[in-house]
């Protein structure tokens, strides 16, 4: 790793994209491709974090994100506990604060925390001593999710700026797109989206976006076609006629993908629901789609992620 590895990251948290530099984002890639590269080895185990303990606090579901942090924070030789909220004491009223605290004392070097509420890990930020790191909060933000599909849209296409991103479906809820909206706007790509109004923020001009409502307007000679689930837990009321109509106008399916560019690249945070945004056909297809790769290159920027943000603890 060599330069890379005596690189200072600038941060002590990692809670949004919004506050990287174009350096930091492409520094978290360049040391992922080192530890994608030793997730493929046989002996995946590094001793970068032993004797550190990092702390997984999940409030919503999720298999991705959590598997993937614990199985990097294992891989670097941290300590890794997965805190069960559903039998902890936030069961019996304890506050979000309260929890947090009481993990501070027991002096944990990294929180990783999902939480429903936008913007919970950055006010556990400021009550822990320990790096906090957001693995996706409400509908605000999933910064390690955009950081791992700029990971694997680099891979694929070798750069980021220059190129043509479609994300497609229910950008109002989605802390995916919010995330990876800010990462490909600093790394100078040029981002669509593309949804029906309803599922549209109201703000979407100022986001540095164009904004599409018809599948053939917004796939038109894109690089790359990120899809989006409906994400009807945040949802309140119906905000498409009906999943079959939904489909019919916003699924991917071979029809639609026909206008983008001849090499575009499907991708899909997960979990996916086929046949209401994006046809098996298409998602199944490893020529075209990226998703495999997407989960893949997840462990490997987690790993850049905890690393990073633990060479600060290790000057202290
Ligand atoms: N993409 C993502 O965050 O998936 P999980 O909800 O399974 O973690």
């Amino acid at each position: 790793m060599t330069h890379l590895e005596k690189t200072r990251f600038a941060h002590r948290h990692l809670l949004d994209i919004a506050r990287l530099s174009a350096a930091d984002i492409s520094l978290i890639l360049d040391v992922a491709d080192v530890y994608a590269e030793r997730s493929r080895a046989r002996e995946k185990k590094l001793s970068l974090l032993r004797g550190m303990t990092q702390i997984n606090l999940f409030f919503e579901n999720s298999t991705r994100t959590r598997t993937s942090f614990e199985l990097a924070g294992q891989r670097l030789g941290a300590d890794v506990i997965n805190m069960s909220v559903g039998s902890s004491s936030v069961k019996k009223g304890e506050t979000l604060i309260d929890t947090a605290m009481t993990l501070n004392a027991m002096r944990p070097d990294i929180l990783v925390i999902r939480h429903s509420d936008s913007g919970a890990p950055h006010l556990l930020s400021q009550k822990v001593d320990c790096a906090v790191i957001n693995g996706g909060d409400g509908s605000h933000e999933h910064p390690t999710q955009a950081l791992l599909d700029a990971q694997t849209i680099r891979n694929r296409k070798g750069r980021l700026a220059g190129l043509t991103v479609a994300i497609c479906g229910d950008i109002l809820h989605s802390r995916v797109a919010r995330s990876n909206i800010a990462l490909l706007n600093i790394m100078g790509a040029r981002v669509r989206i593309v949804g029906p109004t309803t599922l549209i923020p109201s703000n979407a001009k100022t986001m540095g976006v164009e904004v599409y409502h018809s599948m053939e307007d917004g796939l038109k000679d894109a690089d790359i076609v990120m899809m989006l689930r409906l994400q009807t837990e945040r949802m309140q009321g119906a905000f498409v006629p009906s999943v079959r109509e939904y489909f019919h106008l916003f699924g991917l399916d071979k029809e639609k993908l026909r206008v983008a560019k001849p090499d575009a690249l499907i991708m899909h945070p997960g979990p996916m629901n086929r046949g209401v945004e994006i046809d098996s056909e298409i998602a199944d297809d490893l020529h075209i789609s990226a998703i495999s790769e997407q989960v893949e290159m997840g462990v490997a920027v987690r790993m850049a992620c905890l690393d990073l943000l633990t060479r600060r603890e290790a000057d202290e």
